[in-house]
Order: structure tokens, then C-alpha cells, then sequence
């Protein structure tokens, strides 16, 4: 398995070799410390707003009241309101912690030892660890050198082994989008028992005019998965709730597996205030866009060549001098992510923290980056 990252190796007790093989996933470094000036995390991809007090009202009224009981395992009054809103059956949504539940969900349901699940690379870090964890074997496709998916790659990585193909659009980290095109392109080449998971953790954010809406694909082709999150455009990371669309018997199959009552009542209720503030956060994804646009350009401006971002963060692929950039950004009070040899990711924050990422890029640039 072609994966990266680090090794945990020689444990003293008896376990599944799998194991050994699955990289530690790196979460996105908090803001460096300083006494003489404000840091930013711009590591994890986060919204900076801070919660609404609408939803902080509805979890203190409806949620904390009633801890000592268990949440309602299917958080059915969400999945009905988001049946009435997409437009599908409450049969057709699972709710998970975060959309990586819901992954893992869909991936613990079709794929085990012998099993291959193709998606492409490098994306969101999670995929390796979760098919490494349910036994199944990482066909990772490389991406295009504009950090695209390498839809082709892909058609030509699925055999019978395959049970599962991962479209991450936006992709996570290049913030590429994937075109209508491509994605039906590939849709018509994947075995109609095939799944193929739509992982849109960032589609509010995607203003790339020709993309599709994997709920456009779920509504013609009958393998069609769909994650989303109320992590991000929501705001609600710390929460961890998402919620997968698909086919009723796959739902059936996800709620197997599901982690029993993972999913909080304070979750699910800061879920349902959330739909309810729909408008205000929808402002909020726009000013995030506007700010993502502003970086762009301020950044295009200073010389810098970048896949055009359409995701709530950018990618710098810097290759061998990424740690060397990656120190920079810290040294100025900024955590990013860094792929070393390959990259950093930064999201797009406050302003102010938007003008100090513009601020670094610039000294870099001027460093001969
Ligand atoms: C591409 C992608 N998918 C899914 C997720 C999972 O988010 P969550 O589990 O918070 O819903 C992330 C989080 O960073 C992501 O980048």
C-alpha cells in the first residue's frame, strides 16, 4: 500500500499486521505561542467564525438539560429535516461523528481483507487510515501535477478487486474541483455494484462554475454515496456531526456499522439551530469566499502559482522547501499544514490572520521561493 506518514511498528501484544501499515494522522498544529503578538491556526481548515449564539442558546435549552440520557441513536428529527430539505427519504441519510464517521461507516460496510478501495492522492488523510482499519487494501491514484484528480487514473485503477471509489470534491488538500465531466465520466465507468463516494465536506465553498452537486449524480446513477459535514460551512467541527446520503439499502448497511450513539443530542441539536440560521451562515460562507478571493489575488499578484482554490483554503506546492516555508509561516505566528516534500495547505481565517499569511508569502517570495 502506497501510503506515507509515520509507522507505528513493534507492539508487544498480538494484533492485526494491518495495523502496523496505518500512517498516524496528523492533526493540524494550534497556534503558535507568543507573548508579543496574536497567532493564528490556519492548520485544520476550520471556520473562524465563532458558534452562533442562536445555536449556543438551542444546545443550553435542548441538549444540557437532559445529559444523563442517551441521544436518539438515528438523530431522527435532524435526518427529517434534512430529508425535507435535500429532497430524499429519511431513509436515505445516516448521521456520523463528522462526515469521517460516515466514511468509515461505508468503507467498514463493503470493504475487508482482499478488497480494494481506489481514490486519489494526496487527499484527505483519513481515507488511508480508515481502509487500513477495516482490512481492505489503498489503491491511491496520484493527482495531475495541477493538483486535479487524475479521473483516467483512476477509471484505470478499479478491477474486480474494487469496492469502493472516493472522489473528494473539492479535493483536500489541493482545494481542486472536480468537473461535471470527469465525475460522470467516471460514474459511467464504475460497475453499477460499485459505490462511489462523493466526499463534499467543502461544497458550500465550491465556486468552481462547472462541477456538479454529487446529489445531482445520486439522482441518476444508482451507486452514488454523498458525505457532508456540518464541520465546516456550519461551523460546528467541535460538535462532530455529518451525515451521508445514498441508496436505501446502503443507509441500511451504514447504520449497522455505525458507531452506536456517536452522535451527541448537543450535536444534534446545534445541527438543527444551524439549519434553522441557514441565511446567516450562508453570509458567512460568502465573506469566507470573498476573503479566500482576496488572498488569491493579493497572492497571484506577488508571483505565485497555485491550483485556484475552491475550498475554504489554499495549496502551495512548494515541494522540497516546504518545511523551510512552513517555518516562516510559523515564525510569524502562523500554524499551516505542511506535507513535507510536498506542500502546505492554509486555510483561510479571520482577516487578520488572511493578511498576515499574504504578509509571509510575500517575504517568501521575495526569498526566491
Ligand atoms: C475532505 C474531507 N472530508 C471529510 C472531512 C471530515 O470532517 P468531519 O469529520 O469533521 O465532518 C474532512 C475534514 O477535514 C475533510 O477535509
Amino acid at each position: 500500500m502506497a501510503v506515507s506518514g509515520d509507522y507505528h511498528e513493534g507492539m508487544s501484544f498480538k494484533h492485526r499486521t494491518i495495523i502496523d501499515t496505518i500512517p498516524a494522522y496528523k492533526q493540524g498544529k494550534p497556534a503558535p505561542k507568543s507573548d508579543d503578538k496574536r497567532t493564528y491556526k490556519v492548520s485544520s481548515n476550520e471556520n473562524p467564525f465563532e458558534p452562533l449564539p442562536s445555536v449556543v442558546k438551542a444546545i443550553k435549552k435542548r441538549a444540557l438539560p437532559h445529559l444523563n440520557r442517551y441521544p436518539d441513536m438515528r438523530g431522527w428529527p435532524v435526518v427529517e429535516r434534512l430529508s425535507r430539505e435535500i429532497g430524499v427519504k429519511p431513509e436515505n441519510i445516516v448521521l456520523g461523528c463528522g462526515s469521517t464517521e460516515v466514511i468509515t461507516q461505508l468503507v467498514q460496510l463493503v470493504a475487508g481483507p482482499g478488497d480494494e478501495v481506489v481514490y486519489p492522492w494526496r487527499s484527505f488523510e483519513a481515507y488511508p487510515i480508515i481502509v487500513a482499519g477495516a482490512g481492505a487494501t489503498s489503491v491511491q491514484v496520484p493527482n495531475l501535477s495541477n493538483g486535479r484528480h487524475d479521473i483516467d487514473g483512476m477509471i484505470a485503477a478499479i478491477n474486480e478487486r474494487t469496492r469502493l471509489v472516493i472522489v473528494n470534491n473539492p479535493n483536500n488538500p489541493t482545494a481542486t474541483s472536480v468537473s461535471d465531466t470527469d465525475a460522470r465520466r467516471l460514474m459511467n465507468a464504475v460497475p453499477s455494484d460499485v459505490l462511489v463516494l462523493f466526499d463534499e465536506a467543502y461544497f458550500q465553498f465550491n465556486t468552481y462554475a462547472d462541477t456538479n452537486v454529487a446529489m445531482d449524480l445520486f439522482r441518476d446513477y444508482p451507486n452514488v454515496v454523498v458525505a457532508h459535514t456540518f464541520s465546516k460551512a456550519y461551523g460546528l467541527a467541535g460538535l462532530r456531526i455529518g451525515y451521508g446520503i445514498a441508496p436505501e439499502d446502503v443507509i441500511e448497511g451504514m447504520r449497522k456499522v455505525a458507531l452506536p450513539f456517536g452522535v451527541t443530542d448537543v450535536a444534534q441539536e446545534a445541527a438543527l439551530a444551524s439549519l434553522d440560521a441557514y441565511d446567516e451562515l450562508s453570509d458567512r460562507v460568502k465573506s469566507i469566499i470573498s476573503e479566500r478571493n482576496r488572498v488569491v489575488t493579493a497572492l497571484v499578484r506577488q508571483g505565485w502559482a497555485f491550483p485556484d482554490p475552491y475550498a475554504n483554503f489554499f495549496w502551495l506546492p512548494l515541494g522540497e522547501r516546504t518545511d523551510e516555508a512552513a517555518a516562516e509561516f510559523e515564525q510569524a505566528g502562523l500554524s499551516v499544514r505542511a506535507f513535507s516534500g510536498d506542500g502546505i495547505r492554509i486555510s483561510i481565517g479571520e482577516a487578520s490572520a488572511n493578511d498576515a499569511v499574504i504578509e509571509v508569502c510575500a517575504k517568501l517570495k521575495k526569498a526566491g521561493f
